[in-house]
């Protein structure tokens, strides 16, 4: 069986000293958790930080977004050897909130997966409709063509080791979130998708569903099959209420 895992994706959150109560809050709740794993993403200028807190607990972190290229004369970027510098060990990939914001094409988020793994990250890819396409009945078509980029350049064998997170553009900060039927319906979409071209793959990978999730959802959720836990925005910021998330997927 996959054991669960729930992210925080923090987004552009938080302060040295909020966090610091913050991760200190979720260091008192997480450890007794069984069959789950807890990630907590941060901003880029508090990786540092969630390293000095973090470093001896069972709480991983990461960033929310990395560079497409190593190294070089890309003024305002972040490397992947750089986030490894601070100890990270996941970071997001593809969130809509930049895809749409920044403009990042499926080429590059593709290029950004690899670049990822190869520095020994692990990526968290974000895949997920807009309210328009679900109404036109056409959202395994998108999220499809988001996993083809990273498929006819890389192969199925990159998802081994990855982590997709569904999280439909509407159900985003919206207090929406999908239905367990919705979300569980998209997972066996894509993990069978994989699993066409990879078996050991598509059973490996885990998947996230992220969108409004909070301690009451969660529960119906994390129960569905192809359900491996959660990427969690607001709700990540309270503490009680992601502990009661992370318990929901226990
Ligand atoms: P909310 O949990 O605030 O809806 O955010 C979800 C999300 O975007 C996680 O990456």
């Amino acid at each position: 069986m996959r054991h669960k895992l729930v992210v925080a994706n923090w987004k552009m959150h938080g302060n040295l000293v909020e966090n610091k109560r913050l991760l200190a809050e979720y260091c008192a709740m997480l450890p007794t958790l069984k069959n789950t794993d807890v990630v907590v993403c941060v901003p880029y200028p508090y990786l540092a930080q969630a390293q000095a807190i973090l470093q001896h607990t069972n709480i991983a972190w990461g960033a929310q977004n990395l560079s497409k290229d190593a190294v070089g004369a890309y003024t305002g970027e972040v490397s992947a050897t750089m986030l490894k510098d601070f100890g990270a060990s996941y970071v997001i990939i593809g969130h809509s909130e930049r895809a749409t914001a920044y403009c990042e094409s499926d080429e590059n988020i593709a290029t950004k997966f690899v670049q990822a793994q190869a520095h020994g990250l692990t990526p968290i890819l974000c895949v997920g409709e807009t309210l328009i396409e679900r109404e036109a009945g056409v959202m395994q078509m998108v999220v499809g063509k988001q996993l083809d980029t990273i498929f006819n350049t890389y192969g199925a064998a990159v998802f081994a080791n990855a982590v997709v997170s569904y999280e439909p553009i509407w159900a985003i900060g919206t207090g929406l979130a999908a239905s367990p039927e919705q979300a569980q319906s998209m997972h066996e979409f894509i993990r069978s998708k994989v699993a066409t071209l990879d078996k050991a793959a598509a059973t490996n990978m885990k998947i996230l569903y992220g969108g409004s999730v909070n301690p009451q959802n969660a529960v119906q959720l994390f129960v569905m099959q192809d359900i491996d836990g959660g990427l969690i925005g607001k709700c990540s910021l309270n503490a009680k209420e992601f502990e009661g998330i992370c318990r929901a997927a226990c």
